[in-house]
């Protein structure tokens, strides 16, 4: 790949805002989270809601997920920048200390959902695709758990934002 296109790649998806998620998964393969800044609603039609998440191969997380067979999706609060932190590997490598040090339930499917997120979506696994170096995951929503604070973590211009509403 050219590497004017790439920076130029890199610099313009950095202009994007998107919203900050914690994916938790627990099962057989054991119990993992990770950040993602990846995640899209994809349908509402059929018997379940989809959504998506792009989740790099190289970490725990991806495969324990496919393993799992299910996730939940924890769309953090602007408050959870230390949750989003811990779950990038910042602080710490090992999974399941990350999960000592904050608030969390089990959902219905037996995956974590974190306290104090705008909202979590326990999904099960509907389909996969490995594109280079992500597996690209679809997961079907069996429930959704909603908090009363609604103010969601962005992501944009390299660091944590909160969204303001423009008036007019
Ligand atoms: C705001 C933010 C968004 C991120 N989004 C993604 C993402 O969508 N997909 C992904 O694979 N990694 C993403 N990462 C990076 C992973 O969280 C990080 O590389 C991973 O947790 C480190 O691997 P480990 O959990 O095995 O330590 C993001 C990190 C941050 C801080």
């Amino acid at each position: 790949m050219e590497e004017q296109l790439k920076t130029d790649f890199l610099e313009g998806m950095s202009r994007a805002a998107t919203f900050v998620a914690v994916a938790t998964t627990d099962g057989h393969r054991g119990r993992y989270g990770v950040t993602v800044s990846s995640m899209t609603s994809v349908s509402t039609e059929g018997d379940y809601p989809s959504l998506l998440i792009c989740v790099h191969y190289m970490g725990m997380a991806a495969s324990a997920m496919l393993a799992n067979r299910g996730f939940c999706l924890n769309l953090l609060n602007e408050d959870q920048r230390d949750i989003a932190n811990l779950f990038a590997g910042r602080d710490s490598d090992d999974h399941e200390e990350r999960f000592d040090q904050l608030k969390w339930k089990t959902s219905p499917k037996g995956h974590p959902m974190i306290d104090g997120a705008v909202a979590n979506f326990e999904c099960q696994m509907a389909t996969e695709l490995w594109w280079k170096t992500h597996h690209i995951i679809v997961g079907e929503v069996t429930s959704v758990r909603l908090s009363d604070d609604s103010r969601p973590l962005l992501y944009g211009g390299r660091s944590y934002q909160r969204a303001v509403a423009i008036e007019g």
